[in-house]
């Protein structure tokens, strides 16, 4: 096995969060508390909206949004994705329908949305793929039209941005926004996730959801004249976030941009050195503000992956895939009726593509080091 010394990501965990984390293991309220409260109020301030319920990932937050929202029958969604996209859609009772990606941005291609429309279409589920925001001004003119609920799984967008009649929105604004805080993404809580609204019904749903369908939190109880009382208004779940991961939360939270802004000039110093004419780099649309959660390229056809990626790693760059095999081809969508040749350019990209490291804290000599040695595995073949 090769050393890697440069994994494919580190989480910025400083001194503040290590402090911060203490002092709630110190202060004897661990769960339900004010840290989670306040995680979410700055939280909903960062992304624009005015509800942003805490979970314990963003699975949780995908079921739930499927859930709360009644969806039973269809959601479209891309096969190029993690399974828990098309997962928390199953697990609900709906059905998922897969759609092709675009091969510039892997991100769903919004003109075969409209041909997967029927009389069964309930919502739409864009995957905002890498830290780059789907065409958020066409999905949601088309949820419009055809009445659709739209999930964003914004998993890997924490941050990013897209620009609607003039305003730069942040993913996870325009409807039910979905995100992850496992450690490669944007930000961590080791395991954790939010869910977004506008909608003061919905919010109230998704927090006595989360929490066994009682609708008052312990925290908030405790001002109330009966503090004992609990009573279930849903037959809930148990997808609560803690204390320890809330204020670990609350403190990347507060420099989330400035990590954002370390992976977009890693990712604008790459674009730069790293041409070569047997790979295609990442590109961004002049609508989005790109967060790079991860830096992908796509190598030319004729390149063996799995050898370039041997090579590479022997090399100590801990590159690797996202996604392959795509979700429609999985074992469990297979026996759903799904199979391969059912979607060229997402089949073609996840033959391709090639995930190389991207955390906040690389150094230029690092960089330049992941360069040498892409460049020299590519001139290899
Ligand atoms: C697109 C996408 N959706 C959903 C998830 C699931 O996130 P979590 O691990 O927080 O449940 C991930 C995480 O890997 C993801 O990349």
């Amino acid at each position: 096995m090769a050393e890697i010394k440069i994994p494919l990501c580190v989480p910025d965990i400083g001194e503040e969060e290590i402090k911060a984390v203490e002092e709630v293991l110190r202060s004897g309220w661990l769960a339900h508390g004010p840290k989670t409260k306040k995680f979410e109020e700055e939280f909903a301030k960062y992304i624009g909206v005015k509800h942003a319920i805490s979970l314990n990932s963003c699975t949780s937050a995908l079921q739930l949004a499927v859930f709360a929202n009644n969806i039973k029958e269809e959601i479209i969604l891309p096969s190029f994705t993690f399974a828990a996209s098309a997962n928390s859609i199953v697990t609900q009772g709906a059905k998922p329908i897969f759609c092709d990606v675009e091969y510039n941005t892997c991100n769903i291609d919004v003109e075969k949305i409209k041909e997967l429309i029927t009389d069964k279409t309930q919502a739409i589920m864009p995957v905002h793929y890498a830290g780059q925001s789907c065409d958020m001004k066409a999905i949601m003119e088309i949820a419009e039209d055809k009445n659709l609920v739209v999930i964003e799984d914004s998993a890997e967008s924490i941050g990013g941005t897209f620009k609607l009649n003039n305003e730069d929105r942040k993913t996870g604004s325009f409807s039910n926004g979905c995100f992850s805080f496992y450690p490669t993404k944007n930000m961590t809580t080791g395991e954790g996730g939010m869910l977004t609204t506008n909608d003061d019904v919905l919010a109230n749903k998704f927090k006595a959801l989360k929490a066994h369908g009682v609708e008052s939190s312990t925290f908030e109880r405790e001002k109330q004249e009966k503090p004992w009382l609990r009573a279930a208004t849903f037959a809930g779940f148990n997808f609560r976030l803690c204390d320890i991961n809330s204020v670990l939360g609350l403190m990347q939270l507060r420099k989330l941009d400035q990590m954002n802004n370390s992976r977009r000039e890693h990712a604008n110093y790459l674009n730069q050195n790293l041409k070569h004419e047997k790979i295609d780099l990442p590109v961004e649309n002049s609508e989005c503000k790109h967060v790079y959660q991860m830096y992908t390229i796509k190598l030319a056809k004729e390149i063996n992956r799995s050898e370039f990626l041997k090579r590479l790693r022997e090399k100590g760059i801990g590159a690797s895939v996202h996604f392959d095999p795509p979700v429609h081809t999985q074992p469990y969508y297979q026996n759903l009726g799904w199979k391969k040749g059912d979607f060229p350019i997402t089949e073609d990209i996840s033959e391709r593509i090639v995930t190389l490291p991207m955390f906040p804290q690389l150094t230029r000599e690092q960089l330049d080091h992941m360069i040498n040695c892409t460049q020299e595995t590519l001139n290899s073949f």
